[in-house]
């Protein structure tokens, strides 16, 4: 029988350094890109590709996420009294109400692997997917996951999202060799984490989207400190695929690392361009910039 993926674990439990002080106390995940935090955008993702149970992997300064997720009746009542039903919509509708969340403490922020081996118990036996909010993707369509779950839905095993780097920033991904099996997607052969350029067996570099089958969770057992002194998912990917196939999946569509300032003002400022409120004037006002 055909296996199907119901589960995704969104890791964000990471201290987020590259933002402090902005992450000293809130979680990089609430950032928002114009109007919406950044985790809103992988859970609609998510939701979009057919996942009903979200696992988030949490920690200390991450309970506004569960709040963002949860009921507010303060706020709903206070919306429902003045009369704002449209924004009241918007509030209650962040998920629907067939989806349903669980959060995990990681108690130390022991690495990405150690983060998604926190999920096991909830994944159980099944193949789930795994993104990182920070990776936000734009496809123009009904999102990179979707992609990937047809993906899996055909070949019945982990795929890996993968995009063509600067062959100068190999060392800040997990850098995939594969064999080409078509266009756009190919049968994973070797992965490393954070090569130097010298080093990295290709500029096709891993970023916040995979679909795991779950012999994942044996492989991140046994996987020690590796690069950065973290347990990293990367090396259980490359023990997993000495046992299983693993693909390597070029998607389309465009990716903003809003893990790092550049990227995440990029995100913010091609988003507030396509935003249906804002898209005219924020034009004029970067045509005016332009020119002064
Ligand atoms: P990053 O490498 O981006 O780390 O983690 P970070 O802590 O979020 O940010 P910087 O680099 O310090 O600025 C990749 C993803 O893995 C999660 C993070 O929350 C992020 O989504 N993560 C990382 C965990 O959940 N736990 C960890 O122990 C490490």
């Amino acid at each position: 029988m055909k296996k199907v993926v119901k589960k995704a674990v969104f890791p964000v439990a990471g201290l987020g350094t590259r933002f402090l002080p902005a992450t000293k106390a809130s979680p990089k995940e609430m950032l928002p890109i114009v109007d919406k935090p950044l985790i809103q955008y992988a859970v609609e993702e998510a939701v979009a590709a057919g996942i009903d149970v979200l696992v988030f992997i949490t920690s200390r300064t991450k309970r506004p996420i569960e709040d963002h997720f949860d009921k507010a009746y303060e706020l709903e009542t206070e919306l429902a009294n003045r009369g704002k039903t449209d924004i009241l919509r918007i509030v209650q509708n962040i998920l629907p109400a067939h989806v349903n969340c669980v959060y995990i403490r990681q108690a130390e922020a022991l690495g990405l692997g150690h983060a998604v081996n926190c999920a096991r118990s909830v994944i159980g036996d099944e193949p789930f997917a795994v993104l990182l909010a920070d990776d936000m993707i734009d496809d123009g369509q009904t999102g990179c996951l979707s992609q990937m779950i047809g993906i899996f839905d055909e070949w019945q095993c982990s795929v890996l999202g993968v995009e063509r780097i600067d062959p100068a920033d190999t060392h800040s991904y997990g850098i995939v060799r594969a064999n080409p099996i078509h266009q756009g997607l190919g049968k994973l052969e070797g992965i490393v984490e954070k090569p130097k350029p010298e080093h990295a067996p290709s500029n096709l570099a891993v970023v916040g989207r995979y679909i795991l089958t779950p012999t994942i969770f044996d492989k991140l057992d046994k996987v020690t400190r590796g690069a950065g002194g973290e347990i990293q998912l990367t090396d259980a990917i490359a023990a997993l695929l000495h046992e299983e196939p693993v693909l390597a999946y070029e998607f389309f569509g465009k990716r903003y690392d809003c893990g790092s300032k550049l990227g995440y003002l990029m995100a913010t400022v091609e988003q507030g361009l396509k935003h249906e409120e804002l898209r005219d004037s924020f034009k004029a006002y970067l045509a005016k910039l332009s020119l002064d």
